[in-house]
């Protein structure tokens, strides 16, 4: 059976754990396979939320195994607290989840490191989460990292961790001029967590071959988003793992080939956290009133969200690189209430040129103007309509109308935060 997976398709929150959790309940595996606790992902099940950051979110649904993958950078602090979260409040999560021995770790000198350099960075910061991901991710490639299975040998982490942080304690004292950290202080929390982890730690690439080979039905939850991917997004303002569907396979430890079905999620409107250029940014009360109506705010770090209406040309751009075989368009009944909606369709530079090509060039993307399109739009209250007849003329032609820009079409559209508020459109 063809795997399935879910991405977003602009700058983050669009709203892809609320449409993984209804595509949950007919796969038999969840599995994460980049980023780390940067991603929050809120679930809402009868009015309970449930807000996962490293869990993958098929814990809301009874049954689902779950799995951490090889392209996670883990941070085994901040999943113990997150397990121990989710079962008091009533989910089992330990006989359900498994976590790559491949996996890399985030500790505490990458927490201590992306503190030290953001804060060097000034007015040009990156605006990151503070979870240690682009530092994790850096040790990875730079081949100085250490990884979820060398805690089975405590021996031989301590002596790579060493190694490590004699480089790490030369950059602290003498770049920044602060206190060096000690082994013990960032070794020895990750070994109490990995206590109570080791038993969830296995090969989870040999299992989820297994799995597919056993015609298992597997659901792959991005985090982040495709503007946010290291290769693809508005770098540097990026995360730093493949945050879009082409991180799947090497995240997964699957075959490509295994993949059929690729789920883009599209917020009707757009957001942004942190820094970097936004062309369809609204400043004005327009931003103002998505914030508010939309509750845009981080669910990792709590920080407003930039907001602005939705841009074609970057989702445009987003849906052809995932090759997105349908979209799900989430948050339409934000819109409810504009008297019109706009979508930029194209950008206009100060040399009189438009082009509808997303740049790659950072500086040439903070020159972007957008061109907009505006459409009527909404008044009805439209969170309880469960089928494309159920919404008023305007819902209807906005969401063909970003359809046909983008060049996808749509499988869902949300119109609430709750479980079951989705439309199935095709
Ligand atoms: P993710 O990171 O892409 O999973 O998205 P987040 O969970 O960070 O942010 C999306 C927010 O919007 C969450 O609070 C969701 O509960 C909420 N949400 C998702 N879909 C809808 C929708 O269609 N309508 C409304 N009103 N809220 C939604
Ligand atoms: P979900 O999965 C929105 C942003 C940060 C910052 C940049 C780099 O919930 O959609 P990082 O900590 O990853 O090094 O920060 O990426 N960012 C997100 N923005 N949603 C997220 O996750 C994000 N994860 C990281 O705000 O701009
Ligand atoms: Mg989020």
């Amino acid at each position: 059976m063809p795997a399935t997976v879910v991405v977003g398709l602009q700058w983050g929150d669009e709203g892809k754990a609320k449409i993984l959790d209804e595509l949950a309940g007919a796969s038999d595996i969840v599995v994460r396979f980049q980023g780390g606790s940067n991603a929050g992902h809120t679930v809402v099940v009868d009015g309970e939320k449930y807000k996962f950051h490293l869990v993958p979110c098929g814990v809301a649904r009874a049954g689902k195994m779950n799995v951490v993958g090889n392209g996670v950078a883990l941070d085994p602090v901040g999943l113990l607290e997150e397990i121990t979260h989710f079962e008091s409040r009533g989910l089992s999560v330990r006989d359900r989840l498994l976590i790559s021995d491949r996996a890399h770790l985030v500790l505490g000198h990458h927490k201590k490191l992306e503190a030290l350099a953001e804060k060097a960075l000034g007015d040009k910061a990156i605006g990151t989460t503070m979870r240690g991901i682009g530092p994790c991710y850096t040790d990875k490639i730079a081949r100085s990292g250490v990884r979820m299975g060398d805690m089975l040998r405590p021996a031989h982490f301590k002596e790579r961790l060493a190694t490590r942080l004699e480089a790490v304690n030369a950059v602290v004292e003498k770049v920044y001029g602060e206190q060096p950290l000690t082994l013990d202080e960032v070794a020895g929390p990750a070994f109490e967590a990995f206590e109570q982890l080791k038993p969830m730690v296995t090969d989870t690439v040999t299992y989820l071959n297994d799995a597919m080979d056993a015609d298992k039905a597997i659901l792959f939850e991005g985090a982040q988003a495709t503007l946010l991917d290291i290769d693809f997004g508005t770098y540097p303002f990026v995360t730093s793992s493949n945050a879009s569907a082409l991180g799947v396979a090497a995240g997964a430890g699957v075959a490509p080939w295994r993949i059929g079905r690729i789920v883009g999620l599209l917020k009707a409107y757009t957001t942004r956290v942190g820094a970097g250029p936004y062309p369809t940014e609204a400043l004005d009360e327009t931003g103002e009133r998505l914030r508010e109506r939309g509750a845009e705010y981080g669910t990792t770090t709590g920080r407003p969200r930039r907001c602005g209406w939705f841009d074609a040309v970057a989702a445009r751009y987003a849906t052809r690189l995932n090759g997105i075989t349908e979209t799900a368009i989430s948050k339409l009944d934000i819109l409810t209430g504009e008297e019109t909606v706009k979508i930029a369709t194209s950008y206009a530079y100060p040399d009189g040129s438009t082009s509808d090509r997303f740049p790659a060039c950072l500086q040439e993307l903070a020159e972007a103007r957008p061109v907009y399109e505006e459409m009527d739009g909404w008044s009805e209250d439209i969170s309880g309509a469960r089928s494309a007849a159920d919404l008023p003329a305007a819902a209807r032609r906005y969401v063909e109308r970003v359809s046909e820009l983008v060049g996808a079409e749509p499988g869902f559209v949300s119109v609430g935060e709750g479980r079951g508020a989705t439309i199935r459109w095709s």
